[in-house]
């Protein structure tokens, strides 16, 4: 990938977004999300590459699927006004779709285009299959820790905003209740990522994306969520009890161990 592409990929990607805004305020700030997302993603993926030394070709492409790991969520939120997969339909999928349709990889080289559509498609699976390996592998490894890294940082202001302010779309439809789920509790507790489905409250989400530590791929990621000081202000979110400081506890543990 050399600067040129990666500058005319950024280019389009801002046409693309510019494109979703509307005259309705909460339509405008759902995209809007979306957008500072993506940059803040950009962003976290930069500081990623950097460390781990990666060649400036590498960290041009790793930096294109930044861009582009979220591009489906536009259509997303055009066709069926959420953010939801399971209400939609999973929007790694509809990206590669929307990306091929609109010929935006074409000018590339076929492997190029390959491993970002790959990327793409797969940034949001539970788990990565085990037939991808070698760079692709990496850049999904990428990808999805400089994902999550910033998904904490919306969520956290998501839930320091007042509901009125609130970008409609983000709090995935849970009802804000002071009660965590025992079997979801159980999940972190043993290390493990905890999976969407089993989900009954805001709060079990809040556990969800705590359990995101186990799932990180890279020392610096872990390094990034212990500075921005991810886990006390989700912490503070969450209800009083003794299962919220239990999982709270395991998971600073964790980041202290394999730090
Ligand atoms: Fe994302």
């Amino acid at each position: 990938m050399d600067e040129e592409g990666l500058a005319s990929l950024k280019k389009w990607f801002l046409g693309y977004c510019r494109s979703f805004y509307t005259s309705r305020e909460e339509d405008n700030r759902n995209i809007r999300l979306k957008e500072e997302h993506t940059e803040q993603v950009c962003a976290f993926m930069d500081i990623l590459t950097l460390d781990l030394g990666l060649d400036p070709g590498e960290r041009r492409l790793a930096g294109v699927v930044a861009l582009l790991h979220d591009v489906g969520r536009f259509e997303q939120y055009r066709c069926y006004g959420t953010f939801r997969d399971s209400e939609s339909e999973n929007h790694g999928t509809l990206g590669v779709r929307v990306l091929t349709g609109e010929g935006v990889l074409d000018g590339l080289a076929p492997e190029e285009r390959r491993m970002i559509l790959g990327g793409v498609a797969l940034h949001n699976v539970f788990r990565i299959p085990d037939a991808i390996d070698g760079p692709a592998r990496r850049l999904l490894h990428l990808v999805r820790d400089a994902d999550k890294l910033d998904i904490w940082r919306v969520f956290l202001e998501f839930y320091g905003l007042p509901p009125e302010e609130q970008a409609s779309a983000v709090g995935l439809g849970f009802p804000d209740l002071p009660v965590c789920t025992p079997g979801v509790v159980e999940t972190v507790m043993r290390g493990e990522l905890v999976n969407l489905a089993t989900l009954k409250t805001l709060s079990d989400f809040k556990l969800l994306q705590l359990s995101w530590v186990f799932d990180l791929n890279f020392a610096v990621s872990r390094r990034l969520v212990v500075e921005r000081n991810y886990v006390e202000q989700m912490a503070a979110t969450l209800p009083p009890g003794e299962d919220a400081a239990r999982v709270v506890a395991f998971v600073r543990e964790y980041l202290a161990r394999s730090g």
